[in-house]
């Protein structure tokens, strides 16, 4: 089912996933709307009511990209601080271009391996589409434990496996086939949109990520799907006694 590519070796993923990202920017949202026919604004909005976060809360949106969870969190808990990181470049200056300077938001070049705030900064983390892209999940997972406050929430929306073998076929048609077509039609020639679906080969499952999860010391995890389990939020919180 998957068209020609080789994914870039683990030392290589982190260079270029930032390179591929700081390429496609302008053309990212217009992609998003297309090839999840508007969907993912609606999973956004769930990820975002699923931090239950509070009045004056902190929240990082890690690999924010264009900012659209982080916009969601000050559209849902206006008194609340955000933090958007993510490492490339042109993705942040079109979020930055989206916000104003009162807005609760604040966007910060970094990468999520080696999250720049010490430990228990956080009530909530959010990641849209981010841990697929990580070289080291084990490490990122650690890294985004160790930033929580006790009590805090990770929040993550990424794609997950369909479970029906028909529909899972006619996923992988869509992804493998149907979304490099509209990637190309955006951006002739453009890598990215063959790195894409080929990144989520070597991305666990929903239960293994649960699973995951759990080992690297989150408290309680939960899965819930959508679209027959193609688009997936799992929701991990950390210990009060950690
Ligand atoms: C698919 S986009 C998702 C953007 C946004 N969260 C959304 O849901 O639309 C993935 C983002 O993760 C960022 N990213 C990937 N690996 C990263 C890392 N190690 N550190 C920081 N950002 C990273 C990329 O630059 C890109 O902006």
């Amino acid at each position: 089912m998957s068209m020609t590519y080789t994914l870039p070796k683990t030392e290589e993923k982190s260079s270029y996933v930032e390179k591929k990202f700081d390429e496609i920017a302008q053309k990212y949202d217009l992609f998003n709307d297309l090839i999840t026919l508007g969907m993912h604004r609606y999973w956004k909005r769930f990820v975002v009511r699923q931090t239950g976060l509070r009045q004056d809360n902190s929240c990082l949106d890690l690999c924010c990209g264009t900012g659209d969870i982080a916009r969601e969190i000050i559209r849902q808990y206006p008194s609340c601080k955000v933090t958007g990181l993510d490492f490339s470049q042109e993705m942040l200056n079109v979020a930055e271009s989206k916000n104003s300077s009162n807005s609760g938001i604040e966007y910060l070049q970094g990468d999520a391996m080696d999250i720049p705030f010490s430990e228990a900064s956080f009530d909530a983390v959010t990641i849209g589409y981010g841990l697929r892209n990580v070289p080291n999940l084990d490490g990122c997972l650690q890294e985004i434990l160790r930033v929580l406050k006790p009590g805090g929430v990770l929040v993550s929306l990424d794609v997950g496996k369909v479970r029906l073998p028909l529909i899972a076929e006619l996923n992988n048609f869509y992804f493998f086939r149907i979304v490099p077509l509209i990637g190309n039609w955006l951006m002739p020639d453009q890598e990215m949109f063959k790195y894409l679906p080929h990144s989520s080969l070597e991305y666990p499952n929903q239960e293994m990520l649960k699973r995951l999860l759990l080992e690297t010391g989150f408290m309680q995890a939960e899965i819930h799907d959508f679209v027959f389990g193609a688009s997936t939020v799992h929701v991990a919180h950390k210990s009060n006694n950690s």
